[in-house]
């Protein structure tokens, strides 16, 4: 963004919205290979450079995947459906996306009437890998504090639980909430001058007729936050946002 905006001949900007995650373009475009519904290449990419899907499934180690699906998924059968992947790869390659919505809807025993498909997590853990969604967003509330002009606002919309904590954390590490000071440091007197003040006191979820004229808004969350004064402590290199996703 900072790149971007220098390119626009602008340091600083008034309003950042992140309205992150896939796109409904890229979901129903088959040959994008997001979707468990569609069968399209199994590529997820959302630049064209990368790893795609199909090179995870193909190439990496089971337990590398388990952890994968386990993580950014948060499905609890993911030994089980990395077992699957691999038993399937060693026959042939994965190259299709409903070839492999497939392998994992047997490998949790069928669809057996749930409300959303079985390879929902897998996919969505898959595509978060794929594009280092979590990183991404990381990264870009790190420099949106520094972009922002004084009353500037930060507004950020998320669609999962996994981003949601990301941004919560940072909106209460950011307003002051919470010390976002190293533990090991003693004890500081004074709380560090909150670099935000908060809009929204807790996440604004979709209303009923938003999400009756648009299903896919009913995950969405929004949450907003205003710069205050206080510029960018340097102290905050060092407690990057960052490392909280990876474990
Ligand atoms: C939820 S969609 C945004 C939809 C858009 N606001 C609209 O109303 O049509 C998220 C978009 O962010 C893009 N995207 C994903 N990761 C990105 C990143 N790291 N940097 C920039 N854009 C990204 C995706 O390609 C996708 O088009």
């Amino acid at each position: 963004m900072k790149e971007g905006l220098a390119d626009l001949g602008h340091a600083s900007c008034d309003a950042i919205v992140l309205d992150i995650g896939v796109s409904s373009m890229q979901l129903d475009e088959a040959g994008r290979g997001f979707s468990f519904m569609r069968d399209g290449p199994l590529d997820m990419r959302m630049s064209t450079d990368g790893r795609s899907a199909a090179d995870i499934v193909n190439e990496d180690d089971k337990d590398d995947i388990a952890h994968i699906i386990w993580l950014y998924g948060e499905e609890h059968k993911s030994r089980g459906i990395a077992a699957a992947i691999v038993r399937r790869r060693d026959e042939r390659p994965f190259e299709r996306t409903l070839d492999l919505a497939e392998v994992v809807e047997r490998a949790l025993g069928g669809r057996r009437g749930a409300p959303v498909h079985p390879a929902t997590r897998t996919f969505q853990a898959l595509r978060i890998a794929v594009n280092d969604e979590l990183g991404e967003l990381e990264a870009a509330l790190d420099v949106a504090e520094s972009l922002l002009k004084p009353e500037g606002v930060l507004a950020v919309v998320t669609f999962h639980s996994l981003e949601d904590r990301i941004v919560k954390t940072f909106f209460n590490e950011r307003t002051g909430k919470v010390s976002s000071g190293s533990r090991y440091a003693p004890p500081t007197a004074k709380a560090a001058p909150a670099l935000y003040t908060l809009i929204t006191p807790k996440a604004v979820a979709a209303s009923v007729a938003e999400t009756a004229a648009n299903p896919r808004a009913r995950s969405a969350k929004l949450r907003a936050m205003r710069r205050t004064e206080v510029p960018v402590p340097v102290a905050h290199q060092d407690t990057k946002i960052g490392r909280r996703h990876r474990s």
